[in-house]
């Protein structure tokens, strides 16, 4: 049995969709394991650039089948535009694409209450995209999963009870407006209708596939430090991306994972409000985000940008049990005279050596730093580890000695030819 995890080491947005779609070819299918439209995966392959928020990376490679598991709440709206888009561009999804009868709805109430909880005091600075919310449904026991679609009456029954409490709750604690039940039950009977060739016991699907010894891939979606359990609690996303996520996200068995590759970025984003040890609010910051292009896939704001964090990283690959590193825009760094690493963490003058489980001491942190020269050139048409400046060499050697894990894999442009193995 054999099935791959690639994760997100750090707070999303490190480029698991490029490096998922590398490894598609490898892979017989590709599964995604949580999460839901809050993600943006960036693929830019014959120079057309793909975003895809819901579907797994892999279904730009035509043989590769693609599941979307029981953990992953589903926007239909989104879905459907997804396929569209894809669809438009040549890209045939019917028959590939199988989605899980277990997995959770995102319902338009969903999104108005996760819109109005972030206009209060503490937002977390989510998405917007409603994922909270299904997931607090989810554990609450009052959500919709796709095999209700089924019967049109349970359907009908839960949106009914649902909105009752959903509407009381808009209207009384956040001034918004009530949502009409039947137009509701319209749009989501005729999103039956559309989704109906995908749905399938995916459980059964992935588990009968590693039996007959076929690859599979496990996408994370977000980074290990927006971990619901793991990561910088509570500004985090409501899922778990961390390995652990793939198995209950996906019906496997922990004893069929073979591997799990950390996507590292050379710095570290954050979009969304919590605690950034190396952030730079200043012009080096600023440097990194017009370089690196960091405006969120999704929602277009600005990343915030700051150092390799690898007291962070230490920690991600732990709970994740990263045995690679696939290390991505190490480009961007180009632009830089001198680049740090953030070795160490410091609070009220002691050496931390765990990773802060709370907000308040990761907020307080100083952090250790060690610099390196830059290259200060393009890395363009670079395809080889021999061929990077001594300088770029020296950085990613001095990751691996300081994470004690192996840097693979190192991408040096959004393209798909621009990626070579260590
Ligand atoms: P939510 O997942 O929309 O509830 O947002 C919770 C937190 O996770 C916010 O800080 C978001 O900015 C962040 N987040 C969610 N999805 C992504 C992603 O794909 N990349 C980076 N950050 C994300």
């Amino acid at each position: 049995m054999s099935v791959s995890i690639i994760v997100g080491a750090q707070w999303g947005d490190e480029g698991k969709g490029k490096i998922v779609d590398m490894l598609s070819e490898e892979a017989d299918i590709v599964a995604r394991y949580q999460g839901g439209a809050n993600a943006g995966h960036t693929i830019v392959f014959d120079g057309k650039k793909y975003v895809l928020h819901l579907i797994p990376s892999g279904i730009l490679h035509p043989e590769t089948t693609c599941v979307i598991g029981n953990g992953v709440v589903i926007d239909p709206v989104a879905l459907m535009e997804e396929i569209h888009m894809l669809e438009s561009m040549g890209i045939s999804v019917e028959g590939r694409l199988h989605i899980s009868h277990k997995a959770h709805l995102i319902m338009p109430y969903h999104k108005h209450l996760d819109a109005a909880r972030e206009k209060q005091a503490g937002s977390i600075g989510t998405t917007g995209r409603g994922i909270g919310p299904a997931y607090y449904d989810k554990a609450l026991r009052t959500g919709i999963r796709i095999v209700d679609l089924l019967d049109r009456d349970v359907l009908r029954e839960k949106i009914r009870h649902n909105l009752e409490e959903k509407n009381q709750l808009l209207q009384a604690l956040y001034g918004a407006e009530p949502i009409d039940v039947d137009a509701m039950i319209d749009e989501y009977v005729e999103f039956d209708s559309r989704i109906d060739p995908y749905i399938t016991d995916t459980t059964l699907l992935l588990n009968s596939a590693l039996k007959e010894g076929k690859r599979v891939l496990a996408e994370g979606a977000q980074g290990a430090l927006l971990d619901l359990d793991h990561g910088t609690y509570p500004f985090v996303t409501s899922s778990n991306p961390t390995s652990g996520g793939a198995c209950t996200g996906l019906g496997i068995p922990p004893t069929a994972i073979s591997s799990v590759m950390g996507v590292v970025k050379a710095y570290s984003t954050r979009v969304g409000n919590g605690p950034f040890p190396t952030e730079l609010n200043d012009e080096t910051g600023e440097l990194l985000r017009t370089e690196g292009h960091e405006f969120g896939a999704t929602t277009g704001r600005k990343r915030r940008c700051g150092w390799l964090d690898i007291p962070a990283l230490r920690y991600s690959i732990m709970i994740n049990g990263i045995s690679e590193i696939a290390l991505t825009k190490l480009d961007v760094l180009g632009v830089l005279d001198d680049i740090r690493l953030c070795t160490g963490y410091v609070v009220d003058g002691k050496v931390v050596k765990s990773f802060p489980a709370d907000v308040a001491t990761l907020s307080r942190v100083e952090c250790t730093y060690q610099s390196y020269p830059g290259w200060k050139s393009s890395l363009d048409g670079i395809r080889s580890f021999a061929d990077l400046p001594p300088a770029a060499q020296h950085y990613v050697e001095e990751i691996e000695r300081l994470l004690e894990t192996p840097v693979r894999w190192v991408s040096t442009s959004p393209a798909r030819e621009d990626t070579f193995l260590r």
